[in-house]
């Protein structure tokens, strides 16, 4: 049966069966974390109890209001906040929503404010954090219901306004052709800015995109950064500046630099942004 904690009460049904441990240690399916009841023993760690407070609100269900709810949970090893939210969502209220995929930092669809600071869920040790945690959903985006939002819309959005593919010439696009080869630095250095998951991190953490919602965000301006590196995209930087030349775009950012402190990939935000300014300045003066 589900029930709703109390802030200073384990909620925890004994009259549930023990689930069986996933065996898989490389797995991170939350099926480690055992229930108090299977786990005595397994550490040599001081057993905590986690407080999780999660705002919680429905916008598709009628009379939904957002409230904080708060979970008592025991924490397991190597707990990460995707595995205690996915054990919150097993033995005490199936109807919590929150996203995940891979559970590997991979894919970006776990990222939620975590104490008030965008990160992924699924990279998060609990081990590393306070006993008494606030969750809620990224601010900016959609809020589909509790900490799952629609990054996936926005960032489509972002995509099609800025165009972020490569924009080969047309006599180049032949699929029975080798492709060209690239300079290993130069690839690497694609690579390094390839490595954006879209998360919405950056965006959630930037002052400037929560006030401005039509502002592109850090996510945009590193891919600006990482096509116009790209030799076989034919943009020029008159092209680059038609997309991102305005308050909307790079002169829009005001070097808050949040987005460069959560970013969980290590992207490096200021430098590129610093660039793509200096970029488009030299041309505005032309
Ligand atoms: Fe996430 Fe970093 Fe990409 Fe922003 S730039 S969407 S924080 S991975
Ligand atoms: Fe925002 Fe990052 Fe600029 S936080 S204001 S995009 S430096
Ligand atoms: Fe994929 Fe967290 S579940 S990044």
């Amino acid at each position: 049966m589900s029930t709703i904690a109390p802030a200073n009460q384990a909620p925890i049904d004994s009259s549930r069966p023990v689930r069986e441990p996933c065996t898989d240690p490389a797995c991170g399916c939350g099926k480690r974390s055992l229930p108090a009841n299977a786990r005595a023993g397994s550490s040599q760690r001081e057993q905590r109890t986690l407080k999780i407070t999660v705002l919680r609100f429905n916008p598709h269900e009628p009379g939904s209001r957002p409230h904080l709810q708060t979970f008592a949970l025991e924490e397991a090893d190597g707990m990460t906040l995707y595995m205690a939210l996915n054990e919150i969502r097993e033995t005490q209220d199936p109807s919590l929503q929150f996203d995940f995929v891979c559970r590997a930092g991979i894919c970006g669809s776990c990222a939620m404010l975590v104490n008030g600071r965008p990160a992924l869920a699924c990279r998060e040790l609990t081990q590393k954090l306070d006993t008494v945690i606030t969750l809620a959903p990224l601010p900016v985006f959609e809020l589909i219901g509790d900490l799952s939002v629609n990054t996936g819309k926005w960032m489509r959005g972002m995509s099609e306004r800025l165009q972020t593919w490569v924009h080969a010439q047309e006599a180049q696009v032949d699929l029975r052709r080798l492709e060209a080869r690239m300079d290993p630095e130069l690839a690497d250095q694609i690579y390094e800015l390839d490595r954006c998951i879209e998360c919405g991190c950056c965006v959630s953490a930037c002052g400037t995109a929560r006030m401005r919602e039509d502002f592109v965000g850090a996510v945009a301006l590193n891919k600006i950064a990482r096509f116009r590196l790209d030799p076989r995209d034919t943009r020029s930087d008159e092209d680059f500046y038609e997309l991102v030349g305005d308050d909307d775009g790079v002169f829009g950012c005001m070097t808050l630099l949040g987005c460069h402190d959560v970013c969980p990939k290590q992207l490096p935000l200021a430098t590129q942004i610093a660039f793509i300014r200096r970029k488009m300045v030299a041309l505005g003066w032309k």
